[in-house]
């Protein structure tokens, strides 16, 4: 399967009537994630948004600038008419060609793009995703990248020695559908090298 394609997600988004989340919910997640969110006032990118409701559920909790962006268009309009009385911003953006300045985030995160990018030319792929991303960080900024895939399967991808940033990460177990289900929490801090990248 690929699911690079902007029509590919068009179409998911077309015929879909609700919100709906990747791998997991708000709720879940959140938990897991919230040391990151420190300050109300950071800014706070979520790329490859779809029709989560995990922006809007941020900003329930205080946070007031948030952006989103995604490739599909269907996905960021229905987004748009959805919170148009709510002061969250919603892009239609590749994550692979960011419009936004060098580092003007303070919180990055992505719960299935990566994963999605990597079904095809997943060198490539990745490699753009992650350099945009880490290009518009602040200096001691996070990346959250929440994905099914193992620490074998990803540490290739996300240890690379163009990006300084310190790698930790969280198995998260659930059920879904009464079907177990394992998915990774990576938290890429900036600033800081890692350790084994920096072995070589
Ligand atoms: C697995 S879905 C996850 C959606 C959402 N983050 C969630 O957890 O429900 C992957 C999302 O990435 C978006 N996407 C795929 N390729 C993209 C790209 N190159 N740039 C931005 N978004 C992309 C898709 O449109 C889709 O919304």
């Amino acid at each position: 399967m690929n699911f690079t394609k902007k029509e590919y997600w068009d179409n998911i988004y077309s015929s879909e009537k609700q919100e709906m989340d990747w791998y997991s919910t708000f709720s879940k997640i959140y938990p897991k994630i919230k040391h990151c969110f420190i300050d109300k006032s950071m800014k706070i990118l979520q790329i490859g948004c779809g029709t989560s409701n995990f922006a809007k559920k941020l900003y329930q909790k205080g946070f007031s600038e948030i952006t989103n962006i995604d490739i599909s268009e269907t996905a960021i309009e229905k987004m748009k008419k959805k919170y148009q009385n709510l002061s969250i911003k919603f892009e239609i953006m590749d994550t692979r060609n960011l419009t936004f300045k060098d580092e003007s985030f303070d919180c990055i995160i992505d719960k299935g793009t990566l994963d999605s990018l990597l079904t095809e030319y997943p060198k490539e792929n990745s490699l753009k995703m992650l350099s945009e991303i880490y290009r518009i960080m602040k200096p001691n900024s996070i990346f959250i990248e929440i994905t099914w895939g193992t620490p074998f399967d990803r540490m290739f991808y996300l240890k690379n020695k163009k990006f300084k940033w310190k790698i930790s990460h969280k198995i998260i177990s659930c059920e879904k559908e009464e079907e177990k289900f394992t998915f990774y929490i990576y938290f890429l801090r900036k600033g800081k090298e890692n350790e084994e990248t920096k072995k070589g």
